[in-house]
């Protein structure tokens, strides 16, 4: 019966997936399907998948195999591969990993009904086009926000800088930027349903560029949305940061004071190596000129160690430029070869050393982002409450600066923005009062 059916949905890797595996699960209702929480009372198992690092890859073929035994129990059981991995691998997956019914690409999942159709005639389904038409206009108008009042909401999708490392620019094809009207409506969807705080998404976000608006001037036209609250971006390049976004922090109060800006290698040798199309002193420089904006934004960023040829030389300039900026927070990895990528066919860094490498980086890291927590500790912050903390009567929310803060008040409902006083850092979280 078509309204009995349940989907199981996974999501991997970057927060472009969590917005396409809400999509997905929008255009599955449509089609009778009802979104469940667990695998084993599920009718389709969906996997949104992430190729970024060769973990996150061989991940999803362990996922797989442990659902052998569900579907040795359930026949009409359908497995579908959606995300980065399907992309890059597409038929590929299905020879290695048979039980597997359905492949579709970031780009091609609005046809998801069509395939769906395939299954029902007892085929397999793959689809790893880059369509024409956009997907955005064939799918489901937004519902309410699945993660209380905060939602995100893809602008850009693609990339042409081509890091040398990155299977982005393979996966997720060319940068795109989608319509700002469309965007706009989108935006107050959202807002209507109950979002107070949209994060705009785009691998190269500050490349948004729709017919001359950049992502400031949509920053802008989105800020003038009554009952929006504030806004995110993410991720971005440094060089597309351009003065009206730098500006924009500065100014506009709907704009949250935090921004992931990516350097991955403080070292000018390994950023050319890296295709990066920056020195280290560029990013600095930059850095400079966003905090003169906006003197209290929280800068968070990714590196990566262990990338080919990488001396001690080098990841000691890496330290340096963490010391330099210091990140309130931060995403580190060791260098994973990506097939078709060209730093994959370079002389590779012991693992041993990109190892310890990464140990102590992350510590540094650490360090930085326990002083940033410990900082807060009796400043004002502004948090949108989001969901009950553990303990009775507690709410847990975000401070602009992206803190998750605990406050214990019987009053507060998700979705309340309240001025907080700071009181305690824990490990991962701070704790307030209500201020005034
Ligand atoms: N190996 C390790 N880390 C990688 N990233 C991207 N490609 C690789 C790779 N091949 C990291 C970069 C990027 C983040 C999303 O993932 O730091 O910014
Ligand atoms: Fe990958 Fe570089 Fe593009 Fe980011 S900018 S998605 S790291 S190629």
């Amino acid at each position: 019966m078509a309204g009995s059916r349940k989907v199981f949905i996974r999501s991997y890797g970057c927060q472009m997936n969590v917005y396409d595996s809400e999509r997905m699960e929008e255009l599955l209702a449509a089609e009778g399907y009802e979104a469940t929480g667990s695998p084993d009372d599920a009718d389709m198992i969906l996997l949104n998948t992430c190729h970024i690092r060769e973990k996150a890859a061989e991940k999803v073929y362990s996922e797989l195999g442990r659902f052998k035994g569900l579907k040795a129990e359930k026949p009409d059981l359908r497995i579908g591969v959606a995300g980065c991995v399907a992309q890059a691998e597409g038929e590929e997956i299905i020879r290695r990993q048979p039980l597997v019914d359905l492949v579709v690409g970031p780009q091609a999942y609005h046809r998801l009904p069509t395939m769906l159709r395939r299954l029902a005639a007892g085929e397999k389904a793959l689809d790893t086009d880059f369509p024409e038409e956009d997907k955005f206009d064939h799918l489901p108008a937004r519902p309410a926000p699945r993660r209380g009042p905060t939602a995100f909401l893809t602008v850009q999708e693609g990339c042409d800088k081509f890091c040398a490392f990155c299977v982005v620019p393979y996966t997720r094809g060319a940068e795109v930027s989608r319509p700002a009207r469309r965007i706009l409506a989108e935006a107050r969807a959202l807002v209507e349903r109950g979002a107070g705080e949209i994060t705009l998404l785009g691998q190269n976000v500050n490349a948004y560029d729709d017919a001359g608006t950049s992502l400031a001037g949509l920053v802008g036209q989105l800020a003038r949305i009554d009952g929006l609250e504030r806004i995110r971006f993410t991720t971005s390049h440094p060089r597309d940061m351009g003065d009206d976004l730098i500006a924009a922090l500065g100014e506009e109060p709907k704009l949250m004071p935090y921004l992931h800006l990516p350097v991955q290698s403080g070292s000018d040798r390994i950023l050319k190596r890296m295709n990066r199309g920056h020195t280290a002193e560029e990013y600095l420089k930059l850095v400079e000129r966003i905090r003169a904006a906006r003197p209290d934004i929280l800068l968070s960023g990714d590196f990566i160690v262990g990338f080919p040829e990488e001396t001690d030389t080098d990841f000691r300039d890496t330290l340096a430029l963490i010391e330099a900026v210091g990140y309130g927070q931060a995403y580190s990895f060791k260098y994973s070869p990506r097939p078709g990528t060209p730093a994959a066919e370079r002389t590779q860094v012991d693992p041993d050393v990109a190892s310890d490498r990464l140990t102590e980086l992350q510590a540094l890291l650490a360090r930085q982002q326990r002083a940033a927590q410990e900082a807060m500790v009796g400043r004002e912050v502004s948090v949108l409450f989001e969901k009950p903390g553990r303990l009775e009567g507690q709410m847990v929310g975000k401070s602009e600066y992206l803190h998750a803060v605990h406050v214990s008040d019987p009053n507060l409902a998700p979705g309340a923005l309240k001025r907080v006083r700071i009181t305690q850092s824990g490990p991962n979280s701070l704790s307030g009062v209500i201020a005034g």
